[in-house]
Protein backbone atom coordinates (compact mmCIF):
# COMPACT_ATOMS: atom_id res chain seq x y z
CA UNK A 1 0.00 0.00 0.00
CA UNK A 2 1.24 3.44 -1.05
CA UNK A 3 1.61 5.30 1.99
CA UNK A 4 0.10 8.96 1.82
CA UNK A 5 1.77 10.90 4.00
CA UNK A 6 4.98 9.62 1.88
CA UNK A 7 3.07 10.82 -1.24
CA UNK A 8 2.06 14.46 0.29
CA UNK A 9 5.92 15.07 1.34
CA UNK A 10 7.56 14.59 -2.10
CA UNK A 11 4.20 16.01 -3.75
CA UNK A 12 5.93 19.09 -0.71
CA UNK A 13 8.98 19.29 -2.96
CA UNK A 14 7.47 19.25 -6.61
CA UNK A 15 8.09 23.18 -7.69
CA UNK A 16 5.81 24.41 -9.97
CA UNK A 17 7.25 25.85 -13.36
CA UNK A 18 5.43 29.30 -13.51
CA UNK A 19 5.86 29.96 -9.87
CA UNK A 20 9.44 28.68 -8.92
CA UNK A 21 7.89 27.50 -5.96
CA UNK A 22 6.45 24.41 -4.13
CA UNK A 23 3.04 23.55 -4.84
CA UNK A 24 2.03 23.01 -1.24
CA UNK A 25 3.22 26.17 -0.09
CA UNK A 26 1.73 28.07 -3.11
CA UNK A 27 -1.72 26.58 -2.26
CA UNK A 28 -2.25 24.37 -5.80
CA UNK A 29 -2.22 21.00 -3.87
CA UNK A 30 -6.18 20.40 -3.38
CA UNK A 31 -5.52 16.46 -2.47
CA UNK A 32 -4.43 13.07 -2.85
CA UNK A 33 -6.37 10.17 -3.11
CA UNK A 34 -4.96 6.52 -3.16
CA UNK A 35 -6.59 3.51 -4.14
CA UNK A 36 -4.15 0.30 -4.45
CA UNK A 37 -1.29 1.28 -6.75
CA UNK A 38 -3.42 4.26 -8.13
CA UNK A 39 -2.92 7.82 -7.26
CA UNK A 40 -5.15 10.52 -7.82
CA UNK A 41 -3.69 14.20 -7.29
CA UNK A 42 -5.82 16.90 -7.34
CA UNK A 43 -4.55 20.50 -8.29
CA UNK A 44 -6.30 23.83 -7.91
CA UNK A 45 -4.46 26.24 -10.72
CA UNK A 46 -4.88 29.74 -9.41
CA UNK A 47 -5.23 31.26 -12.79
CA UNK A 48 -7.07 30.28 -16.57
CA UNK A 49 -3.92 31.83 -17.90
CA UNK A 50 -1.57 29.32 -16.77
CA UNK A 51 0.26 27.97 -19.62
CA UNK A 52 -0.65 24.66 -21.34
CA UNK A 53 2.87 23.79 -21.54
CA UNK A 54 3.73 24.79 -18.08
CA UNK A 55 1.29 22.72 -16.86
CA UNK A 56 2.03 19.72 -18.76
CA UNK A 57 5.47 19.90 -17.44
CA UNK A 58 3.91 20.27 -13.75
CA UNK A 59 2.10 16.76 -14.60
CA UNK A 60 5.37 15.38 -15.75
CA UNK A 61 7.23 16.71 -12.32
CA UNK A 62 4.19 14.87 -10.19
CA UNK A 63 4.36 11.94 -11.92
CA UNK A 64 8.30 11.80 -11.66
CA UNK A 65 7.74 12.93 -7.70
CA UNK A 66 5.01 9.83 -7.06
CA UNK A 67 6.03 6.94 -9.10
CA UNK A 68 9.25 6.09 -7.03
CA UNK A 69 6.41 5.62 -4.62
CA UNK A 70 5.52 2.76 -5.76
CA UNK A 71 2.54 4.28 -7.67
CA UNK A 72 1.97 2.26 -11.10
CA UNK A 73 -0.41 4.87 -12.70
CA UNK A 74 -0.35 8.83 -11.09
CA UNK A 75 -3.94 10.98 -12.74
CA UNK A 76 -3.60 14.60 -12.03
CA UNK A 77 -6.50 16.59 -11.93
CA UNK A 78 -6.56 20.41 -11.93
CA UNK A 79 -9.24 22.56 -11.71
CA UNK A 80 -9.01 26.78 -12.06
CA UNK A 81 -9.67 28.78 -8.54
CA UNK A 82 -8.55 32.17 -9.30
CA UNK A 83 -6.33 33.83 -6.74
CA UNK A 84 -8.09 35.89 -4.86
CA UNK A 85 -6.47 38.96 -4.16
CA UNK A 86 -7.29 40.23 -0.82
CA UNK A 87 -7.49 44.21 0.26
CA UNK A 88 -5.66 45.17 3.15
CA UNK A 89 -7.38 45.60 6.38
CA UNK A 90 -7.94 49.80 5.34
CA UNK A 91 -9.62 49.48 2.47
CA UNK A 92 -12.46 47.87 1.07
CA UNK A 93 -13.02 45.31 -1.39
CA UNK A 94 -14.87 45.80 -4.48
CA UNK A 95 -17.73 42.89 -4.79
CA UNK A 96 -17.39 40.73 -7.55
CA UNK A 97 -14.37 41.46 -9.15
CA UNK A 98 -11.35 39.26 -7.69
CA UNK A 99 -8.42 40.78 -8.95
CA UNK A 100 -7.92 44.23 -10.00
CA UNK A 101 -5.33 44.82 -12.71
CA UNK A 102 -4.68 48.56 -14.03
CA UNK A 103 -3.34 49.26 -17.46
CA UNK A 104 -0.82 52.65 -17.13
CA UNK A 105 1.36 54.63 -19.27
CA UNK A 106 3.44 57.77 -18.51
CA UNK A 107 2.12 59.18 -21.85
CA UNK A 108 -0.96 59.45 -24.11
CA UNK A 109 -0.74 57.67 -27.32
CA UNK A 110 1.46 55.02 -26.51
CA UNK A 111 -1.48 52.20 -26.67
CA UNK A 112 -2.26 52.07 -23.32
CA UNK A 113 -6.25 51.53 -24.19
CA UNK A 114 -4.84 49.29 -27.17
CA UNK A 115 -3.34 46.59 -24.15
CA UNK A 116 -5.71 47.33 -21.97
CA UNK A 117 -8.79 45.91 -24.40
CA UNK A 118 -6.44 43.09 -25.54
CA UNK A 119 -4.83 41.95 -22.18
CA UNK A 120 -8.52 41.99 -21.63
CA UNK A 121 -10.14 40.02 -24.33
CA UNK A 122 -6.90 37.79 -24.03
CA UNK A 123 -7.78 36.86 -20.54
CA UNK A 124 -11.58 35.88 -21.47
CA UNK A 125 -9.93 34.07 -24.22
CA UNK A 126 -7.72 32.25 -21.76
CA UNK A 127 -11.02 31.00 -20.45
CA UNK A 128 -11.85 33.90 -17.30
CA UNK A 129 -14.37 35.76 -16.53
CA UNK A 130 -13.38 39.55 -16.93
CA UNK A 131 -14.98 42.91 -16.90
CA UNK A 132 -13.04 45.87 -18.29
CA UNK A 133 -13.18 49.44 -16.60
CA UNK A 134 -12.26 52.66 -19.26
CA UNK A 135 -10.83 54.43 -16.32
CA UNK A 136 -10.07 57.32 -18.72
CA UNK A 137 -12.59 59.88 -17.78
CA UNK A 138 -10.37 62.52 -19.32
CA UNK A 139 -10.14 60.91 -23.41
CA UNK A 140 -12.46 57.58 -23.03
CA UNK A 141 -11.59 55.64 -26.19
CA UNK A 142 -12.79 51.87 -24.93
CA UNK A 143 -16.37 52.44 -26.74
CA UNK A 144 -14.58 53.21 -29.92
CA UNK A 145 -12.25 50.29 -29.72
CA UNK A 146 -15.25 47.68 -28.68
CA UNK A 147 -17.37 48.59 -31.46
CA UNK A 148 -21.30 48.65 -31.10
CA UNK A 149 -22.04 46.55 -27.72
CA UNK A 150 -24.22 43.30 -27.84
CA UNK A 151 -25.98 44.49 -25.27
CA UNK A 152 -26.10 48.21 -23.88
CA UNK A 153 -25.51 49.41 -20.62
CA UNK A 154 -29.09 49.80 -18.97
CA UNK A 155 -30.52 50.33 -15.00
CA UNK A 156 -31.30 47.57 -13.04
CA UNK A 157 -34.91 47.59 -11.18
CA UNK A 158 -32.44 48.57 -7.71
CA UNK A 159 -30.59 51.51 -9.74
CA UNK A 160 -27.57 49.48 -10.67
CA UNK A 161 -25.73 50.05 -13.42
CA UNK A 162 -25.74 46.80 -15.75
CA UNK A 163 -22.06 46.88 -17.84
CA UNK A 164 -22.73 47.22 -21.72
CA UNK A 165 -21.50 43.61 -23.18
CA UNK A 166 -18.65 43.55 -26.04
CA UNK A 167 -17.34 40.09 -27.01
CA UNK A 168 -18.82 38.51 -24.27
CA UNK A 169 -17.07 40.87 -21.49
CA UNK A 170 -18.72 43.39 -19.31
CA UNK A 171 -17.47 47.00 -20.19
CA UNK A 172 -18.37 50.41 -18.82
CA UNK A 173 -16.49 53.21 -19.88
CA UNK A 174 -17.77 57.68 -19.40
CA UNK A 175 -17.83 57.32 -22.94
CA UNK A 176 -21.06 55.83 -23.02
CA UNK A 177 -22.86 58.39 -20.96
CA UNK A 178 -21.28 61.37 -22.24
CA UNK A 179 -21.40 62.66 -25.50
CA UNK A 180 -17.89 61.75 -27.33
CA UNK A 181 -17.55 65.42 -28.71
CA UNK A 182 -18.65 67.19 -25.32
CA UNK A 183 -15.53 68.53 -23.30
CA UNK A 184 -15.80 67.56 -20.01
CA UNK A 185 -13.84 68.98 -17.00
CA UNK A 186 -13.31 66.82 -14.17
CA UNK A 187 -12.19 68.13 -10.86
CA UNK A 188 -10.90 66.13 -8.66
CA UNK A 189 -13.56 65.21 -6.39
CA UNK A 190 -15.87 65.05 -9.74
CA UNK A 191 -13.65 62.09 -10.68
CA UNK A 192 -13.53 60.36 -7.32
CA UNK A 193 -17.08 60.72 -7.14
CA UNK A 194 -17.64 58.99 -10.55
CA UNK A 195 -14.81 56.41 -10.13
CA UNK A 196 -17.25 55.21 -6.93
CA UNK A 197 -19.86 55.44 -8.97
CA UNK A 198 -18.50 52.88 -11.36
CA UNK A 199 -16.91 50.57 -8.65
CA UNK A 200 -20.11 50.52 -6.02
CA UNK A 201 -23.12 50.92 -8.39
CA UNK A 202 -21.85 48.97 -11.23
CA UNK A 203 -23.27 45.42 -11.06
CA UNK A 204 -19.95 43.65 -12.12
CA UNK A 205 -21.12 40.35 -10.59
CA UNK A 206 -18.40 37.82 -10.57
CA UNK A 207 -15.05 38.50 -12.16
CA UNK A 208 -11.88 36.71 -11.84
CA UNK A 209 -10.06 39.68 -13.35
CA UNK A 210 -11.27 43.86 -13.71
CA UNK A 211 -8.64 45.81 -16.02
CA UNK A 212 -9.17 49.47 -16.04
CA UNK A 213 -7.45 51.37 -18.63
CA UNK A 214 -6.08 54.76 -16.87
CA UNK A 215 -5.23 58.26 -18.48
CA UNK A 216 -1.72 58.92 -19.00
CA UNK A 217 0.46 60.27 -16.24
CA UNK A 218 -0.09 60.21 -12.37
CA UNK A 219 -2.91 62.19 -11.38
CA UNK A 220 -6.47 62.33 -9.79
CA UNK A 221 -7.84 58.79 -11.61
CA UNK A 222 -4.96 56.92 -10.10
CA UNK A 223 -5.30 58.85 -6.87
CA UNK A 224 -8.89 57.96 -6.29
CA UNK A 225 -9.01 54.45 -7.68
CA UNK A 226 -6.01 53.26 -5.30
CA UNK A 227 -7.64 54.83 -2.28
CA UNK A 228 -11.07 53.07 -3.33
CA UNK A 229 -9.83 49.45 -4.05
CA UNK A 230 -6.93 47.38 -3.75
CA UNK A 231 -5.07 46.86 -7.09
CA UNK A 232 -3.16 43.73 -7.78
CA UNK A 233 -1.04 45.45 -9.81
CA UNK A 234 -0.26 47.89 -12.93
CA UNK A 235 1.21 46.71 -15.98
CA UNK A 236 2.97 49.66 -17.58
CA UNK A 237 2.85 50.57 -21.30
CA UNK A 238 5.80 52.27 -23.15
CA UNK A 239 7.03 52.48 -26.38
CA UNK A 240 10.95 52.26 -27.02
CA UNK A 241 12.28 55.97 -26.84
CA UNK A 242 13.73 57.70 -24.12
CA UNK A 243 10.63 60.30 -23.80
CA UNK A 244 7.93 57.54 -23.10
CA UNK A 245 10.44 55.91 -20.56
CA UNK A 246 11.15 58.87 -18.68
CA UNK A 247 7.58 59.24 -18.14
CA UNK A 248 6.87 55.70 -16.99
CA UNK A 249 10.01 56.15 -14.69
CA UNK A 250 7.46 58.75 -13.26
CA UNK A 251 4.54 56.71 -12.95
CA UNK A 252 6.04 53.78 -11.75
CA UNK A 253 7.68 56.00 -8.67
CA UNK A 254 4.17 57.49 -8.10
CA UNK A 255 2.43 53.88 -7.80
CA UNK A 256 4.95 52.58 -5.39
CA UNK A 257 3.57 55.62 -2.75
CA UNK A 258 0.26 54.32 -3.41
CA UNK A 259 1.09 51.05 -2.97
CA UNK A 260 0.19 49.50 -6.50
CA UNK A 261 2.41 46.76 -7.41
CA UNK A 262 4.08 47.08 -10.62
CA UNK A 263 3.14 43.45 -12.09
CA UNK A 264 5.51 44.55 -15.73
CA UNK A 265 6.20 46.46 -18.50
CA UNK A 266 5.32 45.90 -21.95
CA UNK A 267 6.75 47.95 -25.02
CA UNK A 268 4.22 48.79 -27.62
CA UNK A 269 5.80 49.71 -31.41
CA UNK A 270 8.55 48.06 -30.90
CA UNK A 271 9.63 47.77 -34.34
CA UNK A 272 7.54 47.32 -37.84
CA UNK A 273 8.16 44.68 -40.15
CA UNK A 274 7.00 45.16 -43.55
CA UNK A 275 4.21 42.92 -44.56
CA UNK A 276 5.58 43.25 -48.65
CA UNK A 277 9.13 42.43 -48.20
CA UNK A 278 9.98 41.46 -44.65
CA UNK A 279 12.00 44.19 -43.95
CA UNK A 280 11.94 45.35 -40.07
CA UNK A 281 12.46 48.74 -39.18
CA UNK A 282 12.95 49.87 -35.31
CA UNK A 283 10.92 53.58 -36.00
CA UNK A 284 10.77 54.81 -31.98
CA UNK A 285 14.09 52.78 -31.16
CA UNK A 286 13.90 49.43 -29.69
CA UNK A 287 14.85 47.61 -26.61
CA UNK A 288 13.83 50.40 -24.19
CA UNK A 289 11.10 49.10 -22.05
CA UNK A 290 13.49 46.00 -21.63
CA UNK A 291 16.26 48.47 -20.30
CA UNK A 292 13.27 50.41 -18.06
CA UNK A 293 12.47 46.96 -16.51
CA UNK A 294 16.05 45.59 -15.41
CA UNK A 295 16.50 49.58 -14.13
CA UNK A 296 13.71 49.03 -11.78
CA UNK A 297 13.75 45.76 -10.87
CA UNK A 298 10.26 44.25 -12.40
CA UNK A 299 9.06 41.73 -15.38
CA UNK A 300 9.44 42.39 -18.82
CA UNK A 301 6.27 41.32 -20.66
CA UNK A 302 7.38 41.53 -23.78
CA UNK A 303 7.25 43.34 -27.13
CA UNK A 304 4.74 44.18 -29.54
CA UNK A 305 5.46 45.69 -33.22
CA UNK A 306 3.47 48.28 -35.23
CA UNK A 307 0.38 46.32 -37.07
CA UNK A 308 -1.75 47.83 -39.33
CA UNK A 309 -4.42 45.06 -38.18
CA UNK A 310 -3.63 46.03 -34.65
CA UNK A 311 -4.49 50.10 -35.57
CA UNK A 312 -7.41 48.94 -37.59
CA UNK A 313 -8.66 46.49 -35.26
CA UNK A 314 -8.86 49.20 -32.30
CA UNK A 315 -10.70 51.88 -35.17
CA UNK A 316 -13.27 49.18 -36.22
CA UNK A 317 -14.22 47.65 -33.01
CA UNK A 318 -13.07 44.41 -33.19
CA UNK A 319 -9.29 43.85 -31.69
CA UNK A 320 -7.03 41.81 -33.15
CA UNK A 321 -7.12 39.37 -30.00
CA UNK A 322 -10.61 38.29 -31.51
CA UNK A 323 -10.04 39.76 -35.10
CA UNK A 324 -7.28 37.52 -36.03
CA UNK A 325 -6.61 35.06 -32.46
CA UNK A 326 -4.25 32.84 -34.69
CA UNK A 327 -2.02 36.02 -35.57
CA UNK A 328 1.50 36.41 -34.08
CA UNK A 329 0.68 39.14 -32.38
CA UNK A 330 -3.15 38.24 -31.21
CA UNK A 331 -0.46 35.53 -29.53
CA UNK A 332 1.88 38.23 -27.89
CA UNK A 333 -1.32 39.67 -26.08
CA UNK A 334 -2.23 36.55 -24.76
CA UNK A 335 1.54 36.00 -23.67
CA UNK A 336 0.95 38.86 -22.29
CA UNK A 337 -1.90 38.76 -20.19
CA UNK A 338 -0.70 35.53 -18.92
CA UNK A 339 2.14 36.69 -17.62
CA UNK A 340 0.65 39.45 -15.81
CA UNK A 341 -2.10 36.73 -14.16
CA UNK A 342 0.76 34.97 -13.31
CA UNK A 343 2.20 37.74 -11.07
CA UNK A 344 -1.19 38.49 -9.45
CA UNK A 345 -1.37 34.93 -8.83
CA UNK A 346 2.07 34.73 -7.22
CA UNK A 347 2.02 38.24 -5.10
CA UNK A 348 -1.38 36.81 -3.82
CA UNK A 349 0.19 33.16 -2.95
CA UNK A 350 3.18 33.90 -1.73
CA UNK A 351 1.66 35.67 0.97
CA UNK A 352 -0.45 33.52 3.89
CA UNK A 353 -4.19 33.58 3.13
CA UNK A 354 -6.08 36.57 4.48
CA UNK A 355 -9.81 35.69 3.93
CA UNK A 356 -11.47 38.36 1.72
CA UNK A 357 -13.04 41.20 3.73
CA UNK A 358 -15.97 42.68 1.77
CA UNK A 359 -16.85 46.61 2.66
CA UNK A 360 -19.10 49.24 1.41
CA UNK A 361 -17.22 51.62 -1.10
CA UNK A 362 -18.52 54.59 0.35
N1 LIG B 1 1.10 48.20 -31.93
C1 LIG B 1 0.36 49.05 -32.63
N2 LIG B 1 0.35 49.04 -33.99
C2 LIG B 1 -0.40 49.91 -34.71
N3 LIG B 1 -1.17 50.85 -34.16
C3 LIG B 1 -1.22 50.93 -32.81
C4 LIG B 1 -0.47 50.04 -31.98
N4 LIG B 1 -0.75 50.34 -30.67
C5 LIG B 1 -1.61 51.37 -30.71
N5 LIG B 1 -1.90 51.72 -31.98
C6 LIG B 1 -2.79 52.81 -32.41
O1 LIG B 1 -2.26 54.02 -31.89
C7 LIG B 1 -3.30 54.87 -31.46
C8 LIG B 1 -3.13 55.21 -29.98
O2 LIG B 1 -3.31 54.03 -29.22
P1 LIG B 1 -4.14 54.03 -27.86
O3 LIG B 1 -4.22 52.61 -27.42
O4 LIG B 1 -5.42 54.76 -28.01
O5 LIG B 1 -3.13 54.84 -26.93
P2 LIG B 1 -3.32 55.45 -25.46
O6 LIG B 1 -4.45 54.77 -24.80
O7 LIG B 1 -2.00 55.23 -24.79
O8 LIG B 1 -3.57 56.92 -25.66
C9 LIG B 1 -4.59 54.14 -31.77
O9 LIG B 1 -5.08 54.58 -33.01
C10 LIG B 1 -4.19 52.70 -31.86
O10 LIG B 1 -5.01 51.93 -32.73
MG1 LIG C 1 -6.25 55.55 -24.13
Amino acid sequence: MINEAAVKEALGKVQDPAFNADIVTYRMLRGVEISGEDVLVKLDIPTHAYPKTMLRELQKRIEAAVQPLGAKRVTVMHEVVTAFHPAPSDKATLKGPKNVIAVAAGKGGVGKSTVAVNMALALARHGAKVGLLDADVFGPSIPTMLGAPEVPPSASKDSKIIPAMHHGMKVISVGFFVDKDEAVVWRGPMVHRLLTQFLADVDWGELDYLVCDLPPGTGDVQLSLSQLIPIAGSVMVTTPQEVSIVDVVKGIAMFEKVEIPILGIVENMSFYKCPACGHTDEIFSHGGGKRLAQEVGCAFFGEIPIDTRIRFGGDAGVPIVIASPDSDNAQRFMDIASQAALKVAASVLSKPKRSPRLAVIK
